[in-house]
């Protein structure tokens, strides 16, 4: 059966500066993975070397029949100094923003995907009381990079950062990790007053703007529906609430969330895929229905879904299902405005390194060529047809 989409729909796929650039060295996770006892599998390095590999990286999108690249903007290279700016760190990113309008790609820009200047880091980071001031400053400096961004995202997932210490914390106690527990209050409370103060920002120069959320299918479990509640209003309520004031609200759904009467449950470990997410598909439409009705009169652009696999042909089947969830919602009234895969490449998945492969396109580590896989095209296919 055939699952459509609405006129005009986005299709597009994504990266993260930190994942695909390389050579990020002024950043906090650059530190951080060179650190003694340092949490990930591998440095980042090199990464894909996207910094300078990014034309024929457009290429490859454009050449699928996507219609959109999603990319974010690297805040240490634009800003490596607190308020010393680098004119040909922000040029770099509008010759992006360019290249990708020249190839009939829509622009779809985050301000921050996890990683800060090593000053700001140093300096409090995000709980500083100087943080909301600081990214509005930051925000106000890009503001040239966006002119023509059809969408601007100010944070990526404030609540999946705001779980990172929580499950630090856990694991430095040795106490075993189910699923993600709830974030820490303090850093999303600061998240959320730097994403007002850059939404000002934002708006009084007309750019449209949203907040980009984790989101999850919630299942409850055996006597934990209080609980459900009590852990969805922290992990994603809050954060709704905060995004209803933006023109978009943009989701990134891989997989469930089970919770039971103590807090999250693992899934079952066979159904477990490279990136320790269960095998979920449907998750994506189980959580845009939700958020259409949490958010009746917010856009919803889905601007990450996808899958760690080394098996191009689950990755096919993966979104295919995932894709189908999405058009049954949509028909029953979600305003949903695009769809956005993660990823474009093999890329830096953080503490995992190199290992876990999101991407329609695989990467040589040794010399950066790109050998797109069938799902590239396929997922170009389907952008075309406007259906799968
Ligand atoms: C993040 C990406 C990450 C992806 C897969 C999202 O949480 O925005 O940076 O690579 O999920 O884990």
């Amino acid at each position: 059966m055939t699952a459509t989409f609405p006129e005009s729909f986005l299709w597009g796929t994504a990266t993260a500066a930190h994942q695909v650039e390389g050579g990020n060295t002024q950043n906090h996770y650059w530190e951080w993975e060179h650190a003694e006892h340092s949490p990930f599998a591998e440095v980042s390095g090199d990464a894909c070397d996207s910094y300078h590999r990014w034309r024929e990286d457009l290429d490859l999108v454009a050449g699928s029949g996507l219609g959109a690249y999603r990319f974010s903007l690297e805040w240490s290279r634009i800003e490596p100094e607190e308020g010393e700016v680098s004119r040909a760190g922000l040029d770099h990113y509008r010759r992006m923003v360019d290249g990708c309008l020249e190839r009939g790609l829509s622009p779809l820009v985050t301000l921050m995907h996890f990683t800060t200047p090593r000053w700001f880091h140093a300096d409090g980071a995000w709980t500083s009381p100087k943080a909301a001031d600081r990214f509005a400053r930051f925000t106000e400096t890009v503001l040239p990079v966006l002119a023509d961004v059809p969408y601007t995202v100010t944070i990526n997932e404030p609540n999946l950062a705001a779980v990172l210490p929580v499950l630090g914390a856990m694991a430095a106690r040795g106490e075993a990790i189910e699923g993600l527990p709830r974030p820490d209050q303090r850093l999303t409370d600061a998240f959320l007053s730097a994403h007002r103060a850059s939404t000002e920002v934002l708006r009084g120069a007309g750019v449209t703007h949203g907040l980009s959320l984790v989101g999850q299918e919630w299942i409850v479990e055996d006597g934990g529906d209080d609980e459900l509640v009590a852990h969805r209003a922290a992990m994603e309520d809050q954060f709704l609430e905060v995004a209803a004031d933006g023109d978009f609200v943009g989701m990134q759904i891989y997989s469930c969330a089970r919770i039971g009467p103590d807090g999250p449950v693992a899934g079952d470990p066979a159904l477990m895929t490279k990136a320790h997410m269960e095998y979920r598909p449907g998750a994506l439409g189980a959580s845009v229905r939700r958020v259409s009705e949490v958010l009746p009169g917010t856009p919803i652009v889905v601007t990450e879904n996808g899958i760690a696999t080394g098996d191009d042909a689950q990755r096919v089947e993966f979104t295919t299902e995932a894709l189908r969830s999405l058009s049954a919602a949509i028909a029953d009234g979600a305003d949903v405005r695009g769809y956005v895969h993660w990823s474009l490449l093999d890329n830096f998945e953080w503490f995992a390194g190199y290992g876990p492969t999101f991407g329609l396109v695989e990467v040589d580590r040794q010399t950066f060529v790109r050998t797109p896989k069938p799902s590239l095209a396929w997922l170009g296919g389907v952008a075309q047809a406007n259906a799968v």
